[in-house]
């Protein structure tokens, strides 16, 4: 297969990463709507913290359930709306949201706990989950598993080689999607650089995303430092253990009793 050239960075940065590209890009694990939709069997009301364009919500409330959606970006609630009347989206930062009432589930699907860069922001969207679940109702996410590269990396990276991620369709333009990254190991930090290179006339949108990610042995303390309980922890959406190389970290947890 022939891999398309590498972009060389030029007049990127001036063009904004329009919210129908953000879609094209970051869509999704393998398996992960299937998942949240069964985990959501038999919930009345579901909450979705960082829901982005509702492409989780959107099918749980066509299972009838009545699904809010929080997300800070205005661009993206905009496109959820669009796409799926049936959710209440709602502008809002998962670290402070208060909507007032309680759900069967909280959902924080694909990564969205790694927007937040310290521990105290993950400790304070855990209290905000904590504060909207009815007694024994579950909160459900799920992220890339970092321990083995937190573990085998070096401490610190400077920007490493553009690589290929793939070719998307968006804004009536094929793009070839490039990624980037540097890190420092000891923060639990990583930067991502996506390069979008459009196939007809070469202009490049970039965006930078930074993250934190999270460390397995780290999260029974997170979660009971909001008043949560560890009740599940596996590698995959089918029930796989958590193992070294496992891909996901997909964790489910519980109001404790006192709180
Ligand atoms: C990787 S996307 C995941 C979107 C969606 N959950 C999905 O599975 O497609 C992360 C989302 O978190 C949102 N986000 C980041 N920080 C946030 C915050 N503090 N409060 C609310 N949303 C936030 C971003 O705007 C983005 O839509």
């Amino acid at each position: 297969m022939n891999q398309p050239t590498r972009p060389t960075p030029t007049r990127s940065d001036a063009v904004p990463y329009p919210a129908e590209l953000y879609q094209a890009v970051h869509c999704g694990n393998e398996g992960d709507i299937r998942f949240y939709r069964s985990v959501c069997a038999g919930a009345h009301d579901v909450l979705e913290l960082g829901c982005g364009w509702g492409r989780v919500a959107g099918p749980i409330a066509a299972d009838g359930r009545r699904v809010t959606g929080v997300d800070l970006a205005a661009e993206l609630l905009e496109r959820g709306r669009a796409s799926y009347p049936a959710v209440d989206f709602v502008q809002a930062d998962m670290r402070t949201v208060d909507l007032g009432r309680r759900f069967d589930r909280v959902l924080i699907p694909y990564n969205s706990l790694y927007c937040l860069l310290d521990e105290s922001d993950v400790v304070a969207t855990f209290r905000r989950a904590r504060a909207h679940l009815r007694p024994g109702a579950w909160l459900i996410f799920d992220a890339y598993a970092a321990d083995s590269f937190h573990r085998e990396s070096d401490a610190r990276q400077e920007w490493d080689e553009a690589a290929f991620v793939k070719t998307v369709r968006a804004a009536g333009r094929t793009w070839d999607v490039y990624e980037r990254s540097r890190w420092v190991r000891e923060q639990q930090r990583i930067e991502a650089v996506y390069t979008h290179v459009a196939r007809d006339d070469a202009v490049a949108v970039t965006s930078t995303i930074p993250q934190r990610y999270l460390l397995r042995e780290q999260l029974p303390r997170l979660l009971a430092e909001a008043a949560l309980r560890l009740v599940e922890i596996r590698g995959g959406f089918h029930g796989e253990p958590l193992e070294s190389d496992s891909p996901l970290l997909v964790v489910k947890a519980q109001p404790t009793a006192a709180a």
